[in-house]
C-alpha cells in the first residue's frame, strides 16, 4: 500500500493513486493503471521502451519517480488514440509504413515521435534520427520507422494547413 496520494492527469483523466516514494512512474503506469502500452525493456534509461510525455517533454518513465508527476499530465500511447478509436497519424503512419516488427519499442518510440514533431513539425531526416536516437529498436533497421514519423510529420502539417483554411 502506497504511503502517499497524488493527483494527475493520465491521457486526459484526472486520477489520483497511493503510492510509495519509492515507485517508479511506469509501475504506476503499467500496474497501478493497467496501462501496459509503454514497457520495460532495460530499466536503466538507455532502451526508451518506456518513453511518455510528461507535462510536454520525453520522459523515460522507468526514471521518474511517480510523486515526480503528482500534479502533472501524462500521455501514453493508449491516450494517442481518438475517442472514436481513430489512430493517431503517427500510428497509422507507423502501420502503412511497416514502421515495426515485434512492436516492444512502438509504444516509446510513438510517443517520442509525438513530442519531436510538438517540437519540430517539419523535421529533416537527420533531425528524426536525432529525435529518437533515446529509443532503440532491435528489429526494424530504423529505416521504415523514419519514414514513417516523416509521413506523420506531413500529414499533420497538411491537417493544420486545412484547419486553418476553414
Ligand atoms: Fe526505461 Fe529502457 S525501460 S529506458
Ligand atoms: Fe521490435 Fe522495435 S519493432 S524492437
Amino acid at each position: 500500500m502506497g504511503n502517499r496520494t497524488i493527483s494527475l492527469t493520465v491521457n486526459g483523466k484526472a486520477v489520483s493513486a497511493a503510492v510509495e516514494d519509492r515507485t517508479l512512474l511506469i509501475h504506476l503506469l503499467r500496474d497501478q493503471m493497467n496501462l501496459t502500452g509503454p514497457h520495460i525493456g532495460c530499466d536503466t534509461s538507455h532502451c526508451g521502451a518506456c518513453t511518455v510525455d510528461l507535462d510536454g517533454r520525453s520522459v523515460k518513465a522507468c526514471t521518474v519517480f511517480a510523486v515526480q508527476a503528482d500534479g502533472g499530465s501524462v500521455l501514453t500511447i493508449e491516450g494517442m488514440v481518438a475517442p472514436d478509436g481513430t489512430l493517431h497519424a503517427l500510428q497509422q503512419a507507423f502501420r502503412e509504413h511497416h514502421g515495426l516488427q515485434c512492436g516492444f519499442c512502438t509504444p516509446g518510440m510513438i510517443t517520442r515521435a509525438y513530442r519531436l514533431l510538438q517540437e519540430n513539425p517539419d523535421p529533416t531526416e537527420e533531425e528524426v534520427r536525432m529525435g529518437i536516437s533515446g529509443n532503440l529498436c532491435r528489429c526494424t533497421g530504423y529505416q521504415n520507422i523514419v519514414k514513417a514519423i516523416l509521413s506523420a510529420a506531413q500529414t499533420l502539417r497538411t491537417d493544420v494547413q486545412l484547419e486553418a483554411a476553414e
